[in-house]
């Protein structure tokens, strides 16, 4: 039912230099897999079979992983070491991978406009890589994709964060309308604790309806110059119907230093 999913990736990952100075930071592996293919797998599991990903400068290496890479397939097979590409493979001969680039920095509104030639007019969902999220049941994409086909509406991924660091997140305000599931009222981007309406933070999951383009269209620039997708869904918000969940499974933020190497920890733990 969401068959496209969006990959906003052109962001510079300054807190990761050097390591992000030649090599994108969706790229950068946790264990063996980069961030960005953690986020192929969970829009997969959610049914998507389009990947629309918004790079920038420098961004290639993210379209060599996602193609065949000949001459390394043919070097491991000579050795019987095939099984290492198995599950990449798997993923580009079943998926489509689509890109766009946006050419400035202007906000995470304005990377989800840019895609929208490669989205069109139906609702899709939307990834950001460095928030990685692991699941036993169902991923958290595939989650809100059950909750869009009773809803038919735009559903962003909440969790609760402590008051102190609400000030990293878009913030909502709503109803709690079933168990987890929030009709929002009201949305503001990085409030300062003493403002934030709820402790209840957007993460980087979205399902989208596709008029949110012509919302993002007509959201002017916040006091950073950056056109904000939380201003664009609290206006959608207001018109119709925009609802938040909370999500089960883990996350991690890996794009901060601290939450990408407990990421890797975990994860290694659990292997
Ligand atoms: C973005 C969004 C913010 C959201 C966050 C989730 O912020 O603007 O509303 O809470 O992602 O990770 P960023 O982390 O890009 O500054």
């Amino acid at each position: 039912m969401i068959s496209k999913c969006l990959f906003p990736a052109a962001g510079y990952g300054t807190r990761f230099l050097p390591a992000t100075k030649a090599i994108p930071k969706e790229m950068l592996p946790v264990n063996t897999k980069p961030l960005i293919q953690y986020g192929v797998e969970e829009a997969i599991q959610a049914g998507c079979n389009t990947m629309a990903i918004v790079t920038g400068r420098g961004k290639r290496a993210i379209e060599d992983h996602f193609d065949i890479s000949y001459e390394l397939e043919h070097q491991l097979k000579s050795a019987k070491k095939e099984h290492l590409l198995k599950d990449i493979r798997e993923i580009i001969d079943n998926s489509s991978f689509t890109y766009i680039r946006q050419n400035e920095m202007k906000g995470l509104g304005h990377a989800i406009l840019t895609g929208e030639r490669l989205i069109g007019k139906e609702s899709f969902g939307v990834i950001l890589a460095d928030d990685l999220c692991i699941n036993t049941g169902l991923s958290v994409l595939a989650q809100m994709v059950k909750l869009y086909a009773k809803y038919k509406c735009s559903i962003v991924a909440i969790q609760e964060v402590e008051v102190e660091n609400l000030n990293k997140y878009g913030v909502i305000c709503g109803k709690e309308i079933e168990s987890d599931i929030f009709e929002i009222s009201n949305m503001i981007e990085k409030p300062e604790p003493k403002d934030a309406p709820s402790n209840l933070a957007v993460i980087g999951r979205y399902i989208l309806t596709p008029d949110i383009f012509e919302i993002l269209r007509d959201t002017l620039p916040d006091k950073k110059g950056e056109i904000q997708i939380t201003d664009a869904l609290n206006k959608q918000a207001q018109e119709k119907r925009v609802l938040a969940y909370k999500f089960k499974g883990v996350r991690y933020d890996c794009g901060s230093i601290e939450g990408f190497v407990k990421a890797n920890v975990d994860l290694f733990n659990s292997l």
